[in-house]
């Protein structure tokens, strides 16, 4: 029954992947919606009729219940909810952060998972406050690492229990919590504590806290981001390497008249048009939605439809090869997105490694392209290459014969030798007129090839418009036009 998790395709450090615990299977990434027994504002068979393969709810509230706690020990989980998909339970963790306590203990709310047949169990980790200070984090985390060995004292290794990653802000905590957590052998590890930074749209500090806690853990354990459920920032997260989301969004936003799209959330009473493909879109009006007596219901599928196209939109472009392009895209709906954003390209020569050979294509999309996984490691492969003594750089100008190696200049990547020039990543590569940071960004390029060949004579071919920029930045080399 242990919690098993393949890996079938990468883009960045995102990955499409098969999380299977005993008979139940889903893909990833994947989004579980949160579903609260006492309010199914979208009963969880429809979600199954959706595709939805996997679902989170809260043990605790079970717990707590007089209705529900019988009928889950005696019936089960999933005969109580009316899905036969995957089911993840929290422990109450959650109510925790938010009342200060809770009225169960570990052993208690594992046992109960376990015994109401939960398929992935959760144990009674501490969320600290990410502002709450270091002594504070370090002194929860402690008992929360102490919980999670408990947790594999009591209820064995094959038991399919959670390592949730706690460690608030703090970068070295949080990478010797995914270590330890790994070390203990959870192959399941949400990332916990998110929540704060989510509503306050840090997702600078979000890309941080995620990339510390994935530099701990085993690249193969399935990561969760507990309690993300917005879809615009589904890919920035899929691309540091999380797998798992879970939403109460799609319900919560739906009470609140909110329309979610993956730019962000409007509301519904501004809108005059509803601009979106599900089914609740395209059989009504704006007007005949605002005035449904079903408005919160219709308003939750259709939150619940666009948080799930998003996911398979990302899951195929994963396996296109085409994740940053829709990071990028996704990330410009909001400053503080691309603030997150820019914070990941920060941390592109630590992804480089995970990320895949080939790909799909590479559409400059600005500035931030140059930062991208693969002009470093295009740079690293630069370095490898020998020039004799002469060397001819085309940029745009004739191309005469003398000479022992011919590269072309490709921006943003660097100088490419000809016979590279259609291979990957440069052969998927379409950028628009050169504009100064990809022209920098190649010189950089050459750069790192004249470190590697400090003898080698170079003279530019250059097309008019570029012969002053190349003067400028290689006063030694030769021009000609
Ligand atoms: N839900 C949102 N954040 C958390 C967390 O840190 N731990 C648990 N158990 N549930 C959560
Ligand atoms: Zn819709």
């Amino acid at each position: 029954m242990s919690i098993q998790f393949e890996v079938m395709h990468k883009d960045i450090a995102g990955r499409v992947g098969r999380l299977t615990v005993g008979d139940k299977r889903i893909r990833t990434p994947a989004l579980l919606p949160v579903v609260n027994p006492h309010i199914q504002i979208v009963a969880p068979g429809e979600m199954a009729a959706m595709g939805i393969e996997g679902l989170i709810t809260n043990a605790y509230i079970f717990s707590k219940s007089a209705d529900f706690r019988d009928a889950a020990l005696s019936q089960g989980l999933h005969k109580v909810l009316g899905f036969d998909g995957l089911i993840m339970t929290d422990s109450g963790s959650f109510q925790l952060s938010i009342y200060g306590s809770v009225d169960t203990t570990n052993e208690t709310t594992l046992s109960f998972q376990r015994d109401i047949g939960s398929d992935i169990w959760v144990p009674l980790d501490l969320p600290t406050h990410p502002d709450a200070p270091r002594e504070v984090v370090e002194s929860e985390l402690e008992i929360t690492m102490n919980r999670l060995r408990e947790a594999k004292e009591i209820f064995g290794d094959e038991a399919p229990i959670a390592g949730p990653v706690q460690g608030g802000l703090h970068p070295d905590l949080r990478e010797r919590a995914g270590r330890e957590i790994s070390d203990l052998g959870f192959s399941f590890c949400p990332i916990g504590a998110v929540v704060p930074l989510l509503e306050n749209y840090r997702y600078k500090e979000l890309v941080g806290s995620v990339l510390s806690a994935k530099r701990g853990l085993s690249s193969s354990a399935c990561v969760h981001l507990f309690g993300a459920g917005h879809p615009s920032m589904f890919a920035l997260a899929v691309a540091m390497g999380c797998d798992i989301f879970d939403s109460a969004a799609y319900a919560l936003y739906a009470r609140e008249g909110r329309y979610i799209t993956t730019a962000g959330t409007l509301k519904l009473a501004e809108l005059s048009e509803l601009p979106c493909s599900c089914a609740v879109c395209r059989s009504h009006t704006a007007e005949e939605l605002k005035g449904s007596p079903d408005k919160e219901r219709l308003l939750a599928l259709h939150n619940l439809a666009v948080t799930q196209g998003e996911i398979a939109r990302i899951r195929l472009s994963i396996q296109e090869g085409t994740l940053w392009e829709l990071v990028d895209e996704r990330c410009r709906a909001h400053p503080r997105l691309l603030d997150g954003y820019r914070e990941l390209l920060k941390n592109a020569p630590a992804l480089e490694p995970f990320d895949r050979a080939t790909k799909r294509r590479f559409f400059y999309r600005g500035d931030e392209s140059c930062k991208r996984t693969e002009v470093i490691r295009f740079r690293k492969m630069i370095q490898r290459i020998h020039l004799t003594d002469r060397t001819l750089i085309l940029c745009g100008g004739p191309q005469p014969g003398e000479f022992d190696d011919i590269l072309e200049l490709r921006p943003p990547f660097g100088a490419v030798p000809v016979e590279l020039s259609e291979t990957a990543p440069m052969g998927q590569t379409e950028v628009p007129a050169w504009d100064d940071t990809m022209l920098n960004s190649a010189f950089d390029g050459v750069d790192a090839l004249l470190m590697a060949n400090p003898d080698t004579e170079i003279t530019f071919s250059a097309s008019p418009e570029f012969v002053e920029k190349i003067r400028a930045r290689f006063p030694s080399a030769q021009v000609i036009v």
